[in-house]
């Protein structure tokens, strides 16, 4: 598909790409792709709208959902050590979204006299807006350089390394939504921003009981139903789709031989969705579902080969309360 074509379509429509023109034309393709894909697919970067973002962080607070408390108990206990592994001048973060934890880091690293920058990257230019200016005023003095882009693809955007050492950190477990061949090929491509002194920190939650899995990615109170069927209100305002909703119910199953949580929109009925910005429709039979996240689960084995295979090795492993954080460094 054509770039500019496709944006004159879309504003002669009346439709205001809400990101840059190459970001939206790269996500319309991605729609595109999975939605005429068998199994039907969506990206879960399309979860992250404000609307989104603020569902996601909900998610959170859930009772039922423990990564985050897990992975914040986590920092705080060890990232003291991580801080003298590293010995880091900057921190890169990737999918920082709302930054909560970030000072978790921070912190030692100021406490170590040697930080100079932090780079938040998000695909949420909201998220930055709202995390930035508390930042600043957390760590005078140090630069505070937010990047909008969607880390699997323009990592080029991110201005090499100023001299001193980087620690390269995607929490959160974010690392789960990608497929093996999808995370060998996004380390590889994060060789470009980690250098050989250089530490990337990654965040994983692990292998448990199916049923606090399940729970998880679907509570009590439906939170995690409306974040899931955000998106597709999301794909109808970017792409001036007509989904309707309440004709699609939230799933959330793990999967344990492929160690994931599948979280789907299914079908309620036989429908035809249009979706104007792409001058097509799709079809829907009762009980199909859309496959709009995978959310692995690791073991320090799965961890360790998944460093292997992306030119890395592992160089520390933290774990507690079903969740991990581990030290990679590049193979020469
Ligand atoms: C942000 C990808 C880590 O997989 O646990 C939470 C997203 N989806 N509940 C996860 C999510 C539904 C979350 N990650």
């Amino acid at each position: 598909m054509s770039t500019a074509a496709d944006v004159a379509a879309l504003e002669a429509a009346g439709v205001e790409p809400g990101a840059s023109p190459e970001t939206w034309t790269a996500l319309a393709g991605e729609v595109l792709r999975g939605l005429l894909a068998t199994p039907k697919t969506l990206p879960p970067k399309l979860f992250y709208d404000a609307r989104g973002s603020e569902l996601f962080e909900r998610i959170t607070e859930l009772e039922e959902y423990y990564p985050t408390r897990a992975e914040a108990a986590l920092l705080e206990r060890v990232g003291a050590d991580i801080v003298a592994t590293v010995e880091p001048t900057e921190l890169v973060e990737l999918g920082s979204g709302s930054s909560t934890k970030t000072p978790l880091l921070l912190d030692p690293i100021a406490s170590s006299g040697r930080l100079e920058r932090y780079v938040p990257v998000d695909v949420s230019a909201a998220a930055l807006d709202a995390a930035v200016p508390s930042l600043a005023e957390r760590y005078p003095g140090i630069a505070i350089d937010p990047h909008v882009c969607d880390f699997t693809s323009q990592l080029d955007r991110l201005a090499p390394a100023a001299g001193g050492r980087r620690l390269v950190a995607l929490l959160g477990g974010t690392i789960g939504n990608f497929q093996p061949v999808e995370v060998r090929a996004l380390l590889a491509e994060l060789r470009a921003v980690v250098g050989p002194g250089d530490a990337l920190l990654l965040g994983t939650d692990l292998v448990k009981d199916p049923k606090v899995l399940e729970a998880a990615y679907d509570d009590a109170s439906g939170v995690t139903a409306e974040f899931n069927l955000n998106m597709l209100a999301v794909v109808n305002r970017e792409l001036a789709a007509d989904f309707d909703l309440d004709s699609f119910r939230h799933e959330a199953l793990y999967n344990p031989t492929l160690e994931r949580i599948e979280l789907r929109l299914r079908s309620r009925r036989p429908q035809v969705v249009r979706i104007e910005a792409l001058g097509t429709e799709v079809t829907f039979l009762a009980g199909e579902s859309i496959l709009t996240e995978i959310s692995r689960k690791f073991t320090r084995e799965s961890v360790e080969r998944a460093y292997d295979d992306g030119g890395y090795r592992l160089r520390a492993w933290y774990e507690g309360g079903g969740y991990a954080l581990s030290l990679g460094s590049p193979r020469r």
